[in-house]
């Protein structure tokens, strides 16, 4: 059984009683107190190196000594500050120990010279989870599905700094993705959102179900 350990903003944890990997561990201000100490990952997954993304990726990779897997900028940062670190790039696939992780692009500043934003479609012990990072809605989400067999789209509906709800629910209508979390809202002020309103928008004009989770709450992924 796979979990989605929802910590706040974009960070998020995919756990089995084995085996846990988290996504884009900016820790700070998070709900339940949780520092890089309490997080026991195999891999941090990084989508660009603004803050609110990359946030807290060294201490956490370092001190579960993690694998950390980002685009080759990031890669090698990472490297640089003696952390082990698996570089990939928009388009690229491979086989990890959980499963498999394409690298998707994502519209969006990388925060680091040279780089790209990027989004990760992951295999998660059999659960496919389409993490789109902090993105522009992009008409070539309709290829995503094309090319995995998507599960759960966790989306960005914050909006000023990425999609928002509106763009969001055309997002749903191009990947045809039958199960949604949003992310990336309520952080702050500038990002506020409504997500029950999101859910009902979506959920009357597409045939997803949205799955609102809590900060500092889980979702069993089923
Ligand atoms: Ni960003
Ligand atoms: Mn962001």
């Amino acid at each position: 059984m796979v979990k989605f350990r929802y910590i706040h903003h974009a960070c998020f944890i995919l756990e089995t009683e084995t085996d846990a990997i988290i996504f884009d561990p900016f820790l700070d201000g998070n709900p339940a107190g949780i520092t890089a100490d309490d997080i026991k990952v195999s891999h941090v997954l990084v989508s660009h190196a603004h803050a609110d993304h990359i946030g807290d990726a060294a201490a956490i990779a370092k001190h579960n000594k993690a694998l950390l897997i980002s685009t080759a900028e990031i890669a090698g940062w990472a490297e640089s500050n003696d952390i082990k670190a698996h570089a990939m790039h928009l388009g690229g696939t491979h086989l990890f120990p959980f499963g498999k992780v394409r690298v998707t692009p994502a519209f969006h500043g990388s925060g680091i010279a040279g780089g790209h934003a990027c989004g990760f479609i992951v295999d998660f012990y059999g659960t496919t989870i389409y993490f789109a990072g902090d993105t522009a809605l992009f008409s070539d989400m309709r290829l995503l599905s094309e090319l995995e067999n998507i599960d759960y789209a966790v989306l960005p509906i914050g909006d000023n700094f990425t999609m928002g709800p509106s763009d969001a629910l055309m997002a749903i209508k191009l990947l045809g993705v039958k199960k949604v979390i949003p992310i990336h809202y309520n952080t702050w002020p500038i990002i506020a959102q409504d997500p029950l309103k999101f859910k009902e928008l979506a959920e009357e004009s597409t045939n997803a179900k949205v799955f609102i989770v809590k900060p500092a709450t889980s979702l069993e992924l089923v």
